[in-house]
């Protein structure tokens, strides 16, 4: 099963190879929605993400450390610090290149939700964290789409992230 469900992952992934610039790097505009729903991105995510990137987020890495599918939250994902953590960043990454290779096909509203679900989980440390999650947000995080220092299920992001530059990417 896994290898049926690799195999179906590299047969969409044809064409793309981790670390090439795709077109929309520069991060698309979009009009902001008045709210983020991160249930819906949820469920976005399962349906149209998660057969690549995986269902915690973890992406595909092979055993020596090559990445297949980058991993999007947890300990191996971009850091606090990255572009790609601001929810504005993503969404326009998202709309123009994501899933692989149907860049365009999501509604914006579908776009907007899975991004704020993916930037809604724990990542590695900002590398400018002054040692204090409220100063660091307001230093560098100070917005309605960036969940830094945010409350979410009950914890807040960026007090237990795990620390950033440990694994290299
Ligand atoms: C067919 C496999 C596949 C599917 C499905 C897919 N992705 Fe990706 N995704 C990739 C690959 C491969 C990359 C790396 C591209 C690159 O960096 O050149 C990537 C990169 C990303 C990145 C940037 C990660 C980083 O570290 O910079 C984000 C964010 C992302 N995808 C979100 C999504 C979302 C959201 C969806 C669902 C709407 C999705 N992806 C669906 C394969 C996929």
């Amino acid at each position: 099963m896994l290898v049926a469900l690799e195999s179906y992952a590299a047969y969409l992934a044809k064409g793309a190879r981790v670390g090439d610039n795709l077109p929309g790097r520069g991060y698309l505009k979009l009009a902001k929605p008045p709210e983020l729903d991160v249930a819906r991105g949820e469920q976005v995510y399962a349906a149209k993400c998660a057969v690549c990137h995986g269902g915690g987020g973890e992406g595909q890495v092979t055993a020596d450390g090559d990445v297949v599918f980058p991993p999007l939250w947890g300990s191996r994902s971009y850091n606090w610090g990255a572009g790609m953590s601001s929810v504005t960043n993503a969404a326009g990454f998202i709309k123009a290149n994501m899933p692989l290779s149907q860049g365009g096909t999501l509604n914006d509203e579908d776009v907007w939700a899975v991004a704020a679900y993916i930037d809604s989980r724990e990542r590695p440390q900002d590398p400018r964290f002054s040692g204090s999650v409220a100063e660091t947000r307001k230093a560098h995080h100070d917005s309605d789409y960036d969940f830094y220092g945010k409350m979410v299920d009950g914890r807040l992001l960026g007090e237990n992230s795990p620390p950033s530059g440990t694994v290299p990417r």
